[in-house]
């Protein structure tokens, strides 16, 4: 079994509001197809989820009632966002079914609490491919919280031990500063130490924390005897290539 997720940059232009990439989709869709590799699937939101959110503060939680349309507006988006890649998962032949946060994961101050993985055995046991995404949901202390892809990619690892946890980017790797150098060079092999020498934003760049967050939760997957990579799915056959145990240039993140 494989855990991948599909960045919300690389499926969706960041910077224009609700910009899916269709095209990029559809291969990412064809590679996983040909694979055929047993997967559960995670989406980030991308342009359906941070900006609204942020504009909402939704990342603080519950501050007063005049955020509640956000929650149901990001709540929706993401939900659209979905609909477009099931629809380009379902054209290729496979058998998505759409599991969204909002109504299986919980929250508590603003970390994950508790997630329903009943569903996701039982349609991968049928031979379906769970599929779940970045979304807002309820939060035990701030009353909604934003739950990242990467979050998810961290409870489904806890519990389904996956061989790799891929995450696709639009980028070659992780780079050794935010942003990257013009010309610089992904690392191939990311360890703690190296982590901590790697400069750039330490301000929150988006509602989800950013690079370095994304980093720490992906050295706690490492952790659990996970293979981690962070690899390009916007170039042509990586992803496949990948899935397939081909090898792929990407950053392999281990915490040693
Ligand atoms: C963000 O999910 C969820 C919302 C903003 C509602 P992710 O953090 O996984 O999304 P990307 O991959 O960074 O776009």
């Amino acid at each position: 079994m494989m855990l991948v997720k599909l960045g919300g940059s690389l499926i969706t232009d960041k910077a224009r509001l609700k910009t899916f990439r269709t095209d990029r989709m559809k291969v990412l869709a064809q590679e996983i197809g040909m694979s055929g590799v047993e997967m559960i699937l995670v989406h980030g939101a991308g342009s359906f989820g941070h900006i609204l959110a942020k504009e909402h503060k939704l990342e603080d939680g519950y501050l007063n009632e005049k955020q509640l349309p956000g929650v149901s507006h990001v709540q929706r988006d993401v939900k659209t966002l979905n609909l477009m890649v099931m629809d380009a998962l379902i054209v290729e032949g496979l058998k998505p079914v759409s599991l969204p946060p909002s109504s299986i994961v919980r929250f508590n101050n603003g970390a994950l609490e508790s997630m329903d993985y009943g569903p996701f055995k039982e349609y991968v046991r049928l031979g379906m491919m769970p599929v779940t995404f970045g979304d807002v949901v309820l939060d035990s202390e701030k009353k909604f919280a934003i739950c990242s892809g990467d979050d998810l990619m961290l409870w489904l690892s806890k519990e389904f031990k996956p061989e790799n946890a891929v995450f696709a980017t639009d980028t070659d790797g992780v780079y050794p500063s935010y942003p990257p150098a013009e010309g610089g060079k992904a690392i191939e092999q990311l360890d703690w130490d190296t982590f901590k020498t790697i400069e750039g934003e330490t301000a929150r760049a988006d509602v989800t924390g950013g690079i370095f967050r994304k980093l720490r939760l992906m050295f706690d997957i490492a952790d659990m005897g996970v293979e981690t990579w962070v690899i390009n799915g916007s170039v042509d056959g990586r992803l496949m290539k990948f899935l397939m145990g081909h090898g792929a240039p990407g950053t392999q993140i281990s915490r040693r």
